[in-house]
């Protein structure tokens, strides 16, 4: 029971229940029935909930915000979007100038289209990938997440897994996905490259695709070895499998090229979402110019009735420019840097095992001295410790995933002021965390 005053909240969620399943918009934003909170609004890297109750957030979102929450410069550029006045089912300028602007960061973006959400941004890209290949199977990483889309709502049950009895079993992460999509996947687990080359040698003639996030944004921010993304791009070459780098979270947040310039490795296709736009409603698939061609009359038909809003489209330019031509994302590294160094200073003088795992934009705070390699190690740390330190620091306005899969994320708004109120809450959490 939280101790906060959640009055206002509560009343709401037995409003809100009677006409929204759960009482929110995605099931990730229900915490209970006394503990879902409703936002009044945001700013910089602050959340102010309708009780009054205020946040330092590192959900972000989920990543959205790279600059922060409500940053004046986007905010303008959207409202100049407005302006121009939506969807048309026809196209405008801008959309030139953002896909050119993604080409000159990202080197693998050759070409570029527009979707709404990271979600139909993958769905567009395996459907290039398997009209490319002319195979229908493709490969993902255990622990990889990629949207709500059924061909990729599959993973390893960690939850049921008994690391003495074998391997874990493929499941489902939503009823209702046929079962028949199970057949088109193979999953293996990061940084082995050896169990990959098998898959390749067996099955290269039915498998089109391997679709990864190089650091795992929804698993800890796990992140593959330099050795094993050179393996996987040397192996994709060789089998003529189109390797789909998924930078939904990793885009335009831990590097200006994304996860591809940080592993100097090059996808085929890439999907780009969230820090694109700063929080507004854009994604983008994008490739090779001899895979992205596919797309055309006659072939794989991409479109939707609100890509390319002009709002979301004029916003991700403003973010964009922001991101190329200012230290922002210098900022966030070097905050999220100083984050790690404090939270491992005070863990360290409790005597807490810990290690950080991905990049500091999008650190996995994971409660084990060895930094795990792939999703299976998750057993391996405390996680209920880490929800009980994530639901006490709430109650000191600290806001992370409960969840510890799901990493820390940074904005260019938490270097103003947030590191010392983050690091006096996080200590005053574990000592009550450890007192039981
Ligand atoms: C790597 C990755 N791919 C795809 C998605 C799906 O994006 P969206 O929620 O915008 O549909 C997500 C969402 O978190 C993601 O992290």
């Amino acid at each position: 029971m939280s101790k906060r005053l959640l009055d206002k909240s509560n009343e709401h969620f037995k409003k809100a229940i009677q006409k929204i399943p759960l009482g929110v918009t995605s099931n990730f934003r229900y915490w209970g029935d006394d503990e879902t909170i409703y936002i009044d609004h945001a700013s910089g890297c602050r959340l102010w909930d309708i009780d009054g109750n205020e946040y330092i957030d590192y959900r972000l979102a989920y990543g959205p915000y790279i600059l922060g929450y409500a940053d004046p410069r986007v905010d303008e550029a959207a409202r100049q979007g407005i302006e121009i006045g939506g969807v048309f089912a026809l196209s405008t300028e801008l959309e030139y100038e953002l896909a050119d602007k993604i080409s000159s960061m990202v080197p693998a973006a050759e070409l570029v289209r527009f979707s709404n959400s990271g979600t139909e941004a993958v769905m567009a890209a395996l459907r290039v990938a398997r009209a490319y290949s002319k195979r229908d199977e493709f490969i993902m990483i255990e622990g990889g997440y990629h949207g709500v889309s059924d061909s990729v709502m599959w993973d390893i049950d960690l939850d049921e897994w008994d690391p003495t009895a074998g391997s874990p079993v493929l499941a489902s992460s939503s009823l209702g996905v046929p079962k028949h999509n199970a057949e088109m996947l193979h999953l293996v687990p990061m940084n082995d490259a050896s169990r990959l080359k098998d898959l390749l040698k067996e099955k290269h003639n039915d498998i089109g695709a391997l679709l990864i996030e190089p650091i795992l944004g929804n698993c800890c921010s796990i992140a593959a070895t330099q050795e094993y993304m050179n393996a996987v791009r040397s192996l994709c070459d060789q089998y003529n499998v189109v390797l789909v780098i998924d930078e939904v979270k990793t885009g335009f947040r831990v590097a200006k090229g994304g996860v591809q310039e940080l592993y100097g490795v090059e996808a085929d296709l890439c999907t780009f979402a969230k820090s694109m736009a700063n929080g507004y409603p854009i994604a983008a698939v994008c490739g090779k110019e001899e895979l992205m061609r596919s797309i055309k009359y006659g072939g794989v038909l991409h479109g939707g009735t609100f890509t390319a809003h002009s709002v979301a489209i004029s916003a991700a330019n403003k973010t964009l420019d922001i991101l190329q031509n200012t230290n922002a994302l210098e900022t966030v590294n070097q905050y999220g840097t100083d984050l790690r160094d404090g939270l491992s200073k005070i863990l360290s003088n409790h005597n807490v095992a810990h290690c950080f795992t991905g990049h500091p934009a999008m650190s996995g705070l994971f409660l084990s001295e060895d930094a795990p390699t792939n999703a299976r190690d998750f057993k391996g740390s405390d996680y209920p410790f880490y929800e009980k330190l994530a639901e006490e620091m709430l109650e000191d306005g600290v806001l992370c995933e409960f969840d510890p899969r799901e990493p820390w994320f940074i904005c260019e708004a938490h270097a103003k002021d947030a590191l010392k109120p983050t690091l006096d809450a996080f200590e005053v959490a574990l000592e009550r965390s450890l007192e039981g």
